[in-house]
């Protein structure tokens, strides 16, 4: 059975009638509120309700922490599932033997709940973001099978019939297809695997249970071998419900083979989601860049609405403020679907065609454009200036000038405009004397920033 996507309270799974119903006459309370809800592009439908017609999930990793204002409310309101980026890992939850921390899987399980959304379990047995007590430790196969065991039986128990499903083996492969050398297949053999997930089933009977890969998406020796190995497991009788696709990209490169990837393990009678989308990029950000990176987003979203056992697509993190990748891949970025002032990009609004939406983005501003200048420069600091331009028949009544740097610059002080920065990011909007460009004219705003190394010129984009 696929694992349906949430859009209306009361149930955890209610029928595809009953949501569609629900979302088409608008009488659900959930709907009400949605549409109440205030932020930007309100105006828009929600993510959830698009992919809810399509019978799709779309969900996306959070951090507990940052549940609150824009963050939570987007959270809440873009998406029918969630997945605890960090929350529910080893080391979170027992970071010393015996001594359990579950304050922000259940913060986060809690939101879920009370936003309609469903829960996906990540991660029970992972060579990574084990608590140091466990990858340090000495244990015989037999000590290290029942700390396995016990630990989903304790985590899966806890959250029984809350969760929809769990990542219950994670990352299992290396790139050539053969067993990653972990301390679980080191200690165990392969069969490692089978163990976890009948421990999973026998600790939650109703979670839909998934092995979740990276680099899997396209047909490939990795891939192949996930698909060789969860045939071999339905074969045997091991439960098993789903495979996940963690799709990492790179932007240019998504495989050509994705589609067909995802209806090869579909044609076995398993469930396959997209579970932590984002395509990176090289630093800045240019237009030319997040618009690929948009068609990437719809090309990806598509290959899962053409295949009915396809359950969905979580992306990994929604803003560029909340991404791992800016920490592991220096210089690479702006990956996920919301840059990190929150305003959808681009890749939002291939998602939204995607999934069969009107996009309603606002049209940028024509005939007017930004020029960036380094006016001096010094040993640590710099002044710069940005010109806002119009032409002849163009105007503007206010503006926001957009960038990323790309060397670590950080601005200090600004004149003329409201600018944050946050990370790389920066955004400054008009002062509240200087919203008005003319046609023909241009103003002018200036700040103050830190440097090192080297000084590049951002692009400056309007929007
Ligand atoms: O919580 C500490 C904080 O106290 C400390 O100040 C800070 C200093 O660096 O580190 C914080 O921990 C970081 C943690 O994320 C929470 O932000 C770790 O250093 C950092 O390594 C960890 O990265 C996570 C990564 O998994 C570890 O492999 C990412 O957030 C998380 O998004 C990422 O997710 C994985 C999936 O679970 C599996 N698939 C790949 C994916 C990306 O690596």
């Amino acid at each position: 059975m696929s694992t349906s996507p949430r859009t209306s309270p009361g149930s955890r799974r209610p029928s595809l009638g009953a949501r569609l119903a629900a979302l088409f006459t608008g009488v659900s309370a959930v709907t009400a509120l949605l549409v109440a809800a205030p932020a930007a592009h309100a105006a828009d439908t929600p993510l959830r309700d698009l992919a809810a017609a399509k019978g799709k999930a779309i969900g996306t990793a959070v951090t507990g922490s940052k549940l609150t204002g824009t963050y939570g409310e987007l959270a809440g309101r873009e998406f029918n599932w969630l997945t605890p980026g960090n929350a529910m890992k080893w080391g979170s939850v027992e970071p010393s033997r015996g001594t359990f921390d579950w304050t922000e899987a259940d913060q986060i399980v809690d939101f879920a709940e009370a936003h309609d959304q469903d829960v996906r379990g990540h991660t029970l047995v992972w060579h990574s973001q084990n608590p140091s007590w466990l990858d340090n430790g000495t244990w015989t196969p037999a000590q290290l099978r029942r700390l396995m065991t016990d630990h989903i039986a304790l985590e899966v128990g806890r959250y029984k019939g809350r969760l929809a499903a769990w990542d219950v083996v994670n990352e299992p492969f290396n790139e050539d297809g053969t067993f990653r050398p972990t301390l679980w297949y080191n200690g165990l053999g392969a069969d490692y695997i089978a163990q976890a997930l009948t421990a999973a089933r026998a600790a939650d009977p109703a979670a839909k249970l998934y092995i979740n890969d990276y680099n899997v998406e396209g047909v490939n020796a990795k891939s192949t071998a996930l698909y060789n190995l969860v045939k071999d497991l339905k074969a045997r009788g091991v439960p098993i419900d789903g495979v996940g696709l963690q799709a990492h990209l790179i932007l240019g490169q998504v495989p050509s083979t994705f589609q067909q990837n995802i209806q090869r393990f579909a044609d076995l009678g398993l469930d396959v989601a997209v579970t932590e989308l984002d395509i990176r990029m090289q630093t800045p950000a240019t237009d030319a860049k997040l618009a690929q990176q948009r068609t990437e987003y719809e090309a990806v979203f598509k290959a899962c609405v053409a295949v009915s056992r396809c359950t969905g697509v979580t992306v990994w993190g929604f803003t560029d403020s909340d991404s791992w990748i800016p920490d592991t891949f220096p210089g690479e970025g702006a990956a996920t679907p919301y840059d990190a002032n929150y305003r959808p990009k681009p890749a939002y609004y291939g998602i939204v065609t995607a999934l069969g939406g009107t996009v309603t983005e606002p049209p940028p501003p024509t005939g007017c454009s930004a020029a960036y200048s380094v006016q001096s420069q010094w040993n640590t600091g710099f002044t710069g200036y940005v010109t806002i331009s119009c032409a002849a028949g163009s105007s503007l009544s206010s503006w926001r000038a957009n960038w990323t740097f790309g060397a670590g610059q950080r601005i200090s002080t600004a004149w003329n405009a409201v600018c944050t920065q946050t990370g790389a990011t920066v955004s400054c909007s008009n002062a509240s004397w200087n919203g008005s460009v003319p046609s023909g004219g241009s103003v002018m705003f200036g700040f103050n920033a830190s440097w090192s190394g080297s000084n590049p010129v951002p692009t400056v984009t309007l929007g």
